[in-house]
């Protein structure tokens, strides 16, 4: 017999046979908030006056409970704050149980773990992200899940915050039972199994683990998510679970909580997180219906089309690669394989997945493979002349109203569409190296790309899982143009006197992922010479220009793939520091009579930064770049900014502003003719999307 109760509108009530069944409601994505923390206290109550014999939480929608909102947690919180929540239905007087469909994170599933017992089906995805966000569960879920799961493991799980899927969480414990079908009755079925006692986790201890295994996930743990910020004091107070008294190690965690919500770092990580967002969004605020896009012509399989090849793949799309004979399309295929193996060996995708994978693809030498395609991307050698020529014949053989998108890093997509009658058709579609790693596309849009194919394209790189991040045409669109003034200014450093060693470490400690000269190592010292032989002729001879990377390049030297470029390579992909390099350098500086300099690591912050915030506040500026949020998004996703740092406007923006300005007056100085100067309150400028 169901009998319906109004409980709240984010939480709706039903008893069933006295099981009292509390539907969270709070579309679209069932996120906490105040409100629904309410909901979940008053259908308590009404339960409890109805002697209900328990109760089982479940999901209106996809999700159980999302996570919390994170607009919450810039002020004061709203009450009933999350540990009272759970305080009140622990105490209840019946068992609760959390039936999970669809995720269960962070605040979300710290609910899960009050509970009595936890049930899931196929879509249930677990964990606690919340390090993430620079802050740590801060409702008790550091102290439940080592009961549940160990010490050690919770240390895994926690302090890389990682989102769990179905079958793992049940291996693990996360979730009790895992069920094909009808998850409201293996609840309601749990509710008879426990009723009328309780099973809480905190009244169980952990369980019994080596005090070496304990500081062996530690140890690893640190080591990916780095000693400083959350991760490291998650840590701490997740240990209390195996020494303190429970309600004393709940108190530390909320207060750790509370003070990390406030930390500078974790404002910075929410201010990205709701600048993703907006950027991935910007195309619903324009009126185009998004061309559809389902099947995927590549041109070019070389490393960006064998990546790209297999971003799509993964995604589930069928794909169609074209290379220029039946050589090419030999080492296509063995490219694509080679990157499809990997990625089971890594445990990324499983041997069927692949398998699948390789039966979606075809491959051909000839570009009238392409003619159902409803995108075709190219990404053949970065040459004006081959493109521009690739494009005439996409646009002879393609589909009205098919996309006709370009890959390239650096050249001008509207004069490739100025070589067809159809321009409203091309865009640029910029993935970065690696492909299938690299969450950011820059989507670059000429003069007279067409809003539908733009919005299609959006539409497309969501879901990839990837961010589309709008540009406008110029040399390096928004991410490449302003990494390369702030490596610009890292060589001129290196020219006076700097090491590569001493840059490279002092933007890593300011967080950097990686140095200049690593990258440069990495990507291929070629590639910038290629383009930079390129450009010669324009070159204002007066403007400042370091030789030493293409002396490095005549020498042989790309980098990491020919073994050595600014560093060496002796043993595997580990940057080992050269003397041929430092030998290379000092003869350099001899014959240009450059009297070495010697610089403090903020004497290396301030130039390299300085040059960097001047060009992001320019792209912005002129436009290039629609929001200060959409530039952060792109230093940070493509180019290894911290993210912790939000991206180097919303960095500028909490900075003293003298400081910001003299950086950028000290870079000026360096470069000398050719710097131009953004004007200093550019990075405060509105959203212009809307
Ligand atoms: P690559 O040299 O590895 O691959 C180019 C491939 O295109 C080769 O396999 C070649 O056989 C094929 N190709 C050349 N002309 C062709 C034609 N007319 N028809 C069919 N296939 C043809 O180059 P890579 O690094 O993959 O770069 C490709 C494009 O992607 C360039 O425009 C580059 O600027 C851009 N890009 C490169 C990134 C990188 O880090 N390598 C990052 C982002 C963009």
């Amino acid at each position: 017999m169901t009998e319906q109760r109004a409980g709240s509108p984010f939480v709706r009530l039903e008893f069933r046979d006295k099981i009292a069944l509390a539907v969270i409601d709070n579309p679209p994505v069932n996120a906490s908030t105040a409100a629904m923390r309410r909901g979940i206290v008053v259908a308590l109550s009404e339960a409890t006056d109805r002697k209900a014999r328990g109760l089982v939480l479940i999901g209106a929608g996809r999700n159980f409970i999302s996570g919390s909102d994170l607009r919450e947690f810039d002020g004061a919180l709203a009450e009933p704050e999350l540990p009272a929540v759970i305080e009140a239905i622990e105490k209840a007087p019946f068992p609760f149980v959390a039936a999970i469909s669809g995720a269960a994170l962070g605040g979300g599933y710290e609910v899960a773990l009050a509970c009595d017992a936890r049930i899931g089906d196929s879509t249930a995805l677990v964990g606690l992200p919340e390090v993430k966000l620079g802050i740590l569960p801060g409702a008790g879920g550091t102290q439940r899940l080592p009961r549940l799961v160990g010490v050690a493991r919770a240390i895994e799980l926690i302090a890389s915050g990682r989102r769990v899927t179905a079958a793992e969480a049940h291996e693990l414990g996360m979730i009790d039972l895992l069920v094909r079908s009808d998850l409201l009755a293996a609840a309601m079925a749990a509710i008879g199994e426990i009723a009328p006692g309780k099973r809480l986790l905190l009244q169980r201890d952990a369980p019994p683990e080596s005090d070496a295994a304990i500081l062996a996930a530690e140890r690893s743990a640190l080591s990916k998510a780095g000693s400083h910020g959350a991760a490291a004091t998650a840590i701490e107070i997740i240990k209390n679970a195996a020494t303190l008294d429970a309600q004393e190690a709940l108190r530390r965690e909320r207060d750790a909580f509370n003070r990390l919500r406030q930390s500078a770092e974790a404002k910075a990580l929410r201010y990205g997180f709701f600048a993703e967002r907006a950027t991935r969004q910007a195309f619903d605020a324009f009126p185009a219906k998004p061309r559809t896009i389902e099947k995927i012509g590549l041109v070019g399989g070389g490393s960006m089309g064998a990546g790209i090849a297999m971003t799509f793949l993964a995604a589930g799309y069928p794909v169609t690669l074209v290379e220029r004979d039946e050589e090419a399309v030999d080492a296509a295929r063995q490219r694509v394989r080679g990157l499809l193996d990997a990625a089971v060996s890594r445990k990324r995708i499983s041997a069927a997945v692949a398998e699948d994978c390789l039966r979606r693809i075809g491959f051909s030498a000839g570009l009238d493979a392409l003619a159902e395609a409803d995108v075709l991307i190219e990404a053949i050698v970065e040459d004006m002349a081959a493109k521009k020529r690739l494009f005439a014949d996409m646009a002879a053989i393609a589909k009205p109203g098919a996309i006709l998108a370009s890959n390239t890093s650096y050249l001008d997509i509207g004069e490739l569409a100025g070589v067809m009658d159809r321009p409203a058709d091309v865009i640029g579609l910029h993935f970065f190296n690696p492909a299938p790693i690299m969450r950011l596309v820059e989507v670059v849009r000429t003069q007279k790309s067409g809003a539908d194919a733009l919005a299609g394209a959006f539409q497309l790189v969501r879901r990839l899982g990837k961010i589309p991040v709008l540009a406008n045409l110029g040399e390096g669109f928004i991410g490449n143009r302003i990494y390369a003034s702030y490596r610009q200014q890292c060589e001129f450093l290196v020219e006076d006197g700097a090491t590569p060693e001493e840059v490279d470490a002092a933007m890593e400690e300011f967080g950097f992922a990686m140095g200049p000269f690593k990258v440069g190592d990495l990507s291929g010292l070629d590639i910038a010479w290629a383009r930079r032989n390129r450009l010669a002729s324009k070159r204002d001879p007066r403007e400042r220009h370091v030789e030493l990377p293409d002396r490095l390049c005549k020498a042989g030297r790309f980098g990491r793939k020919t073994g050595a470029g600014w560093y060496a390579y002796p043993d595997g992909p580990e940057p080992r520091s050269d003397p041929a390099t430092g030998r290379l350098i000092e003869a350099y500086r001899r014959e240009k009579g450059i009297v070495q300099q010697s610089f403090s690591p903020d004497d290396i912050r301030a130039r390299a930064l300085g040059a960097l915030v001047n060009e992001a506040r320019r792209v912005l500026a002129e436009n290039i770049a629609f929001a200060p949020g959409d530039i952060d998004v792109v230093m940070v996703n493509g180019f290894g900014f911290p993210a912790w740092r939000g991206g180097p406007l919303y960095w500028a923006m909490q900075q003293d502003r003298t400081t910001i300005e003299t950086m950028i007056e000290i870079a000026a100085a360096v470069k000398g003719s050719g710097f131009e100067r953004a004007h200093s309150s550019e990075n405060a400028a509105p959203d212009r999307r809307a």
